[in-house]
């Protein structure tokens, strides 16, 4: 470790142009989005994708998501179905990533694909990523921006926590707004499977992606995302909890018992996910190691089928 500290780059234009030209040297830049901070990296540059694995100690047959700025760049790269083409109609630029068949002579680095003949790809609503993508031109490969296994960032200063000078730069665009990663689904001429909840609700999604079934058999899909192990904060934690352990930081939702953090007093699903990460790591940083959080109930529609996703594998991590 060298012990240098990323740059801090602001989302104005002198920030753009500094984290596009770090991308085309072949550097790691955080890049802020709508669901998640993203590590960035050119999907064309074996050396720069390779960095990704490294920065995140992340098993090396997991394939990234590719993101580009609109439905246009993603047919240089993908084969775009009709049923594809509706959804990015519908949906792009947006928390959607759809897996499709990859194109020959795309161009991206085959440790992108994890050599699939399918590729990930996500068009971003963020503004600071649009401009980033603009800027830099290409197709930018990017995980959500955490260590392997632990809760993915909301903040810069997640990024910064979790890997430090890994990272060049870091651009700041705040907290991001919908808070828990994009939705995915694999979609080919025969059907559309749905292989990730996400920040999309599955019910927006039906009327034009037909019955959705959901894949999340390991084989289906090399998905970190899927894997028991993921969003494991350090301290243990208990789901659909009624808070009554006085042991625990407590994550409330809705009303009920009183608790150190509420992902929506209101009982708002927007809020609650836009909360959910940036709470686990404060109460996980509260608990300590070895300590516990308890999590109360988040019912299980719109959003909540999501936060209740991530809320299963942070317990299971442990157990
Ligand atoms: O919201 C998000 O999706 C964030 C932001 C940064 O865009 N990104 C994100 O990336 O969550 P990541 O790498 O943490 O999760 C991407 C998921 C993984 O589960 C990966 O295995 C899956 O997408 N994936 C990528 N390419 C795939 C492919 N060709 N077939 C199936 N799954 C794929
Ligand atoms: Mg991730």
């Amino acid at each position: 470790m060298s012990g240098r500290q990323p740059e801090i780059l602001a989302p104005d234009a002198d920030g753009i142009a500094r984290a596009a030209a770090l991308l085309s040297q072949g550097a790691l830049v955080a890049m802020p989005t709508e669901t998640v901070y993203g590590l960035a990296a050119d999907a064309r540059n074996d050396r720069a994708v390779a960095q990704v694995f490294a920065a995140k100690g992340r098993p090396e047959f997991n394939p990234l998501i590719v993101h580009v700025p609109d439905l246009a760049a993603a047919e240089a790269l993908a084969h775009v179905p009709q049923t594809a083409r509706d959804l990015a109609q519908a949906f792009w630029p947006g928390p959607l990533t759809m897996v499709l068949p990859l194109k020959p002579g795309a161009g991206l680095s085959p440790l992108v694909t994890a050599g699939l003949p399918t590729v990930a790809i996500r068009v971003p609503a963020h503004k600071a990523a649009q401009a980033l993508l603009r800027a830099f031109g290409g197709p930018v490969a990017a995980p959500s921006a955490n260590p392997s296994g632990r809760i993915s960032p909301t903040t810069a200063a997640h990024v910064a926590d979790g890997l430090g000078d890994a990272v060049a730069a870091i651009l700041d665009a705040g907290p991001c707004s919908v808070g828990v990663e994009s939705t995915i689904l694999r979609v080919d001429d025969l059907r559309t499977v749905l292989l990730r909840e996400g920040g999309l609700p599955r019910e927006a999604l039906l009327p034009l992606a037909g019955a959705l079934p959901a894949d999340t058999t390991p084989a289906a899909v090399s998905a970190p995302g899927q894997l028991a192990s993921h969003y494991a904060p350090r301290a243990s934690v208990e789901i659909d909890s009624d808070l009554s352990d006085p042991g625990a930081v407590r994550i409330g939702f809705g009303r009920g018992p009183e608790a150190e953090f509420n992902l929506s007093p209101v009982g708002d699903m927007v809020e609650a996910a836009a909360n959910l990460f940036a709470m686990l790591h404060a109460a996980d940083a509260m608990a300590g190691d070895g300590g516990r959080i308890a999590v109360a109930p988040v019912p299980d529609h719109g959003l909540g089928r999501a936060i209740n996703d991530r809320l299963r594998r942070a317990a299971s991590a442990r157990g």
